[in-house]
């Protein structure tokens, strides 16, 4: 992958609210793909940020009494502590105030005007605020609650500008059905699928400012400002870099993308922002001239019991509680491992903890008793032997993961990462080197164990580094490595000769670790 270009996205989350464990997970997720990938040599563009216009944004703030600045620089510094708290090693941390993506939104619309493909109309629907979406009446849930999240909406009739999205309909299925492996996983494909097989309407993009006055004015109309959801969508240009706002209108790259970060490779988000995703966003480009993404990757919800965790339904986890009690890269690790990439997953104390204790007892456990046996026999240094008791298991696994992780399933890469660390165990139970450690006649025996042991951890440091940075860091240190190895070099390093340090345990039994105040486990 060395000398590839990566451009890799979460959704922006609303300035409404603080981080929960649905947004750290999308980021997380998105964090260790942007690793892996560096990791293999590739230069990656990361983007995350949060989306701060529009009217759920406008009343909270006014529930909270203050201006919906105030509350967006409040929550934009709230998202961005949060991050750094779990390691997000993001490049750009965009906010939809900033004046370069005001910029960018409005010579986006400007174009989109110019080719003619808006046009003035009356909107007569519900809309639903937490939503940020418009619904017709056949779409709604009983005494007209909204279809997604099953709150009352509200009957709208107003001027809006339409963005001619129903002409785009035909040229997006023959995209969807000519690169099948533009959405994915295929069930959400199909979801795509069945929506379009329906007329498309044309799409809402404005709203005027009597109503909603917090938003980007129109260039054409300053008594209208644009949809939300535009204005989101548009970030994802906007960090590319595509379109400078400081240049004059001509040299604006709307038409050349080279030396832009344009198109993104992947999309990551969830479910829920799917046809906003695969089907406002590639029309509108088409619309703007500008190239469609190359993937859109959705993945599942963190449920509780039946229900998605969301901060409306009121049963959120709050992601930094964990990080407090079992640190980042446990929380990492619980949320990348357990959710099968694509499909849903419930939270419960019970899988954190089931979790946890994989990393303690399996790789902790591998550390603790190589760098243990290597401090205790060896004097603390890696034998110069050979080292290739487990060569065949360090390859193979090398390449399920790189397939694994190709295909977004890397909740499989980090399962076969630690299926290696569970049989470097087995290894040491087969070895029995405390058994040659006692007979002379097998101290190259005890070495190429030790040595086997080492490389093997080498290994795993290299694999574990997405997902665990700070403690993989830790344990390439204690192997007397400078730095963690790339996937490229993780199969062939030799260690031999290297001052090893035993050190703490690298992940402390759950039972040792501080209880929480209320004596519950997560
Ligand atoms: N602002 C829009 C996105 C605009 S992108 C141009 C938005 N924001 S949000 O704050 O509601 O975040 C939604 C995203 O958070 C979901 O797409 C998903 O990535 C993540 N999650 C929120 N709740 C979740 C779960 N319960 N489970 C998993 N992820 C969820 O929509």
């Amino acid at each position: 992958m060395t000398g590839t270009r990566r451009y890799l996205t979460t959704p922006i989350y609303y300035a409404s609210g603080d981080p929960h464990i649905g947004h750290a997970y999308t980021t997380i997720l998105a964090d260790v793909l942007a690793r892996f990938w560096r990791q293999d040599g590739a230069d990656v563009f990361f983007l995350t940020g949060t989306d701060e216009h529009g009217q759920k944004i406008f009343e909270e703030a006014s529930r909270r009494g203050m201006t919906p600045r105030e509350l967006c620089d409040q929550m934009a510094a709230r998202f961005r502590a949060a991050w750094e708290d779990l390691d997000i090693s993001f490049d750009r941390f965009i906010r939809t105030t900033e004046p370069e993506h005001v910029a960018v939104v409005t010579a986006f619309l400007q174009r989109l005007w110019d080719k003619g493909v808006i046009y003035e109309g009356i909107y007569r629907g519900w809309y639903c605020v937490p939503e940020e979406r418009y619904w017709t009446e056949k779409d709604l849930g009983p005494d007209r609650t909204c279809p997604v999240c099953s709150r009352p909406t509200r009957e709208i009739e107003e001027k809006n500008y339409f963005f001619r999205m129903s002409d785009c309909r035909d040229r997006l299925i023959d995209h969807i059905r000519g690169n099948p492996d533009w959405i994915w996983p295929d069930v959400r494909r199909n979801e795509v699928l069945g929506f379009l097989d329906q007329d498309l309407e044309d799409l809402s993009i404005s709203r005027p400012k009597a109503r909603v006055p917090w938003g980007i004015t129109l260039p054409w109309d300053d008594e209208h400002v644009a949809y939300v959801w535009v204005d989101a969508l548009i970030n994802y240009v906007t960090a590319s870099g595509t379109i400078h706002p400081d240049n004059p209108p001509s040299r604006r790259g709307f038409d050349n993308t080279s030396g832009s970060w344009w198109p993104a490779d992947v999309h990551l988000i969830g479910k829920d922002i799917l046809t906003t995703h695969a089907v406002y966003w590639p029309t509108l480009l088409m619309g703007a001239g500008l190239p469609l993404p190359r993937a859109i990757v959705a993945h599942g919800w963190w449920l509780t019991g039946d229900h998605k965790m969301s901060k409306s339904m009121g049963n959120v986890v709050d992601p930094l509680e964990l990080v407090g009690r079992f640190g980042t890269d446990a929380v990492r690790w619980y949320l990348a491992r357990e959710m099968p990439t694509g499909q849903d997953a419930s939270f419960t104390p019970e899988r954190f903890l089931a979790r946890y204790e994989e990393l303690a007892n399996v790789l902790g456990n591998l550390v603790s008793r190589t760098l243990g046996m290597t401090d205790k026999y060896r004097k603390g240094r890696i034998p110069e032997a050979r080292g290739a008791g487990l060569d065949r298991d360090v390859k193979a696994t090398l390449a399920a993961v790189r397939t694994a992780v190709e295909g977004y399933r890397l909740n499989e890469a980090l399962g076969a990462a630690m299926d290696l660390a569970r049989r470097a165990n087995g290894y040491v139970e087969q070895r029995e080197p405390w058994a040659h450690a006692k007979d002379p006649a097998r101290a190259a025996d005890l070495d190429e164990t030790l040595a086997t042991l080492a490389r093997t951890l080498a290994t795993l440091a290299a694999l574990f580094q997405p997902v665990c940075p700070s403690k993989m860091r830790e344990l390439a240190a204690r192997l007397g490595l400078a730095e963690v190895p790339t996937l490229d070099q993780a199969g062939k390093i030799g260690l031999g000769g290297n001052t090893t340090r035993k050190g703490e345990l690298l992940f402390p039994r759950a039972d040792l670790l501080p209880d929480q105040s209320d004596g519950s486990t997560a």
